[in-house]
C-alpha cells in the first residue's frame, strides 16, 4: 500500500535464524530439494515469515514498528522435524509438529498489528515454516529430518528486494522476546 504516493517498501515479519542456524537448516534442506527439484533459496535467506504487510509507505512502517515495540512475548523453542510440500505456490519447506504457544501468538499480534494500520490482515491459518525451495515439483520422499532446535530470542522487521540475481532480504529491526514471562493473556 502506498502512503500519499511515496516511496514504498516490501516489508515483512520474520524469525531470523543466526547464521549458524540457518547452515544448519541449509543442509537438511539439501534431500529436500534433491528429491523435489525447485530452485534451493540459498542459506543466507533462509527464515520463517510470521506476517507479510508487503508494500508500504513510510507511515504505515512507523505503525508497523510500534506494533512490534508493544509485543513483550517469551522466549520459545521451536523443534523443526519435518520437512513438506505445497503444490499450490509450489513451496517445499521445513515445518514443525508441534507450534509453541508463544510463536503462535506472536504471529496473531503482528497479524492483528497489520488490521491496526490499516492492512488487510492473513486470512489463512498461521503455518510456521521455513522455506527451502521455490519452484520445486514435488514433495519429499521422506518427511523426517533430524530435528533442529531453534531457541527463539527475537524477532525481526526484513525488507524483500527484487534484484536482478533473485530475492534479497534485509533486516531492517530486532525486537527481543523477554527472556521468562512475557504477556499472559
Ligand atoms: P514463503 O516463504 O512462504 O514464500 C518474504 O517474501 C517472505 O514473505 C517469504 O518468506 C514469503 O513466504 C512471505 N510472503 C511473500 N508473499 C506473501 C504473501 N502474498 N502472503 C503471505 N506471505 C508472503
Amino acid at each position: 500500500m502506498s502512503s500519499h504516493g511515496g516511496e514504498t517498501r516490501r516489508l515483512f515479519f520474520a524469525l531470523w535464524p543466526s547464521a549458524e542456524l540457518q547452515q544448519a537448516c541449509y543442509r537438511r534442506a539439501r534431500r529436500v530439494v534433491r528429491e523435489g527439484g525447485g530452485r534451493p533459496v540459498v542459506a543466507a535467506n533462509l527464515h520463517l515469515t510470521l506476517a507479510f504487510p508487503g508494500s508500504v509507505g513510510a507511515e504505515v512502517g512507523v505503525c508497523l514498528e510500534e506494533i512490534a515495540s508493544a509485543i513483550s512475548l517469551s522466549h520459545f523453542t521451536l523443534t523443526l522435524d519435518h520437512a513438506g510440500y505445497w503444490p499450490g505456490p509450489r513451496v517445499s519447506w521445513l515445518g514443525s509438529s508441534e507450534t509453541p504457544s508463544a510463536l503462535r501468538e506472536l504471529a496473531r499480534r503482528l497479524n492483528d498489528g497489520m488490521t491496526q494500520c490499516g492492512l488487510k490482515p492473513e486470512q489463512r491459518p498461521f503455518t510456521a515454516h521455513v522455506t527451502v525451495a521455490r519452484k520445486a515439483l514435488r514433495g519429499p520422499l521422506h518427511p523426517a529430518i533430524e530435528p533442529l532446535a531453534w531457541a527463539v530470542a527475537d524477532f525481526v522487521l526484513a525488507q524483500s528486494l527484487t534484484l536482478p540475481e533473485g530475492a534479497q532480504y534485509k533486516v531492517l529491526r530486532r525486537w527481543p522476546l523477554v527472556p521468562d514471562g512475557g504477556d499472559r493473556d
